[in-house]
């Protein structure tokens, strides 16, 4: 018999399978891959790789234009293998037996695991019926539990909705741990909280590629803290973790990421025009948004979800035991054909089955 690491047969896996759908609106990945003239000239970009040579000098140029793009120093920011090998590392930093790490649920599903993974213990503090965060109460959990990490995703995935800056401000400003600031969907909302972390020594914000910039499969997030907790937190990376395609796709996406404003503001404004469609549907409620999908919640969620896989259009069903999301699905926003197709088979479905 093989003899695993203590805990490892019962660690939690990732409850997301990806599978290819027609219409995939599952994984708040951007249905559009990259615009023809960014592609273009990441092809370009990838021909002239020395692949025989370790990474070194596009890490720090992409490092140098998203700290030059923040006002920050090129120390300030780590780059990661997707915001996920971020916020591991995040939690591994922090965490350690007996060591408490405080987050809202619903939120991204993730945490839990990193923190089992960490050895830490997770203390979930639960949303509101309206999926709000009681900002107050969320603190004095913090302090009560003396959590080591607390975690926040801002905007939320997967209920959509947002704490303000000022309710971000307050919760950095009142709690001694280390507060990291999850912000995957930022674009989509558009006041993140970078600009705080001059202040707060204790605020650490994640930051993917994955979302606004349709770079999922090519896994590149990246963090902005203080100098001196990117110096401790990188001594949790390996050496080399991110690859030469990936810092050079990524560092010519982020040079064009003008290219990307129209497809931001398609995805705001048809996310707005399916969440009025779908609000009109008798018995659908659609939670408000800053992100890249809608979560719905209505009595035949489950069939529902079947009904659209059937059509080869794949959403995202939480399990009845996810806490706060009974009955609920997450819609990602695709392109206005996409969403008009997703619209009209849920409406069918629920009108006239
Ligand atoms: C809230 C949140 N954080 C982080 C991630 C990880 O994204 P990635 O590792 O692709 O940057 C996701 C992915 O869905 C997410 O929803």
């Amino acid at each position: 018999m093989l003899n695993y690491r203590n805990g490892l047969e019962l660690m939690p896996s990732y409850d997301g399978v990806e599978r290819s759908y027609r219409i995939k609106v599952n994984a708040n990945e951007s249905t559009l891959n990259l615009p023809p003239t960014v592609e273009e000239r990441v092809l370009n970009r990838l021909a002239m790789i020395a692949f025989n040579r370790y990474p070194g000098e596009e890490y720090r140029s992409l490092v140098e234009q998203i700290a030059k793009n923040f006002a920050v120093d090129a120390s300030q920011i780590l780059l990661g293998g997707g915001s996920s090998e971020i916020i591991e590392k995040v939690f591994h930093a922090f965490g350690g037996a007996g060591r408490k790490v405080v987050f809202p649920q619903p939120s991204f599903s993730m945490y839990k695991i990193y923190a089992k993974a960490a050895e830490s213990d997770a203390v979930p503090f639960n949303l509101d019926a309206q999926f709000d965060l009681d900002v107050d109460a969320f603190i004095a959990k913090i302090r009560e539990v003396g959590a080591n990490l607390a975690v926040v995703c801002n905007p939320n995935n997967p209920t959509g909705n947002a704490l303000t800056p000022a309710q971000v401000e307050k919760i950095a400003a009142s709690i001694e741990c280390a507060f990291l600031l999850d912000e995957a969907y930022v674009e989509f909302y558009g006041q993140s909280a970078v600009n705080l972390v001059a202040k707060y020594p204790n605020l650490l914000v994640a930051r993917t590629f994955s979302k606004a910039y349709g770079l999922a499969g090519v896994r590149v997030g990246y963090m902005i803290a203080q100098a001196e907790v990117t110096r401790m937190i990188d001594k949790a990376f390996m050496p080399y973790h991110m690859n030469v395609l990936s810092l050079a796709t990524a560092d010519i996406v982020y040079q064009m990421r003008e290219e990307f404003v129209p497809r931001l503001q398609m995805i705001i404004a048809e996310r707005e025009r399916l969440a009025q469609r779908l609000e009109k549907i008798s018995g659908v409620k659609v939670f408000p948004s800053n992100t890249n999908f809608l979560l719905i919640r209505l009595a035949r969620a489950e069939e529902l979800k079947n009904y659209l896989e059937s059509l080869n259009i794949g959403v995202r069903y939480f399990a009845p035991t996810a806490f706060g999301l009974k009955n609920c699905l997450r819609i990602s926003i695709g392109t206005i054909p996409e969403n008009d197709e997703v619209f009209a088979a849920i409406k069918h479905f629920l009108e006239a089955m």
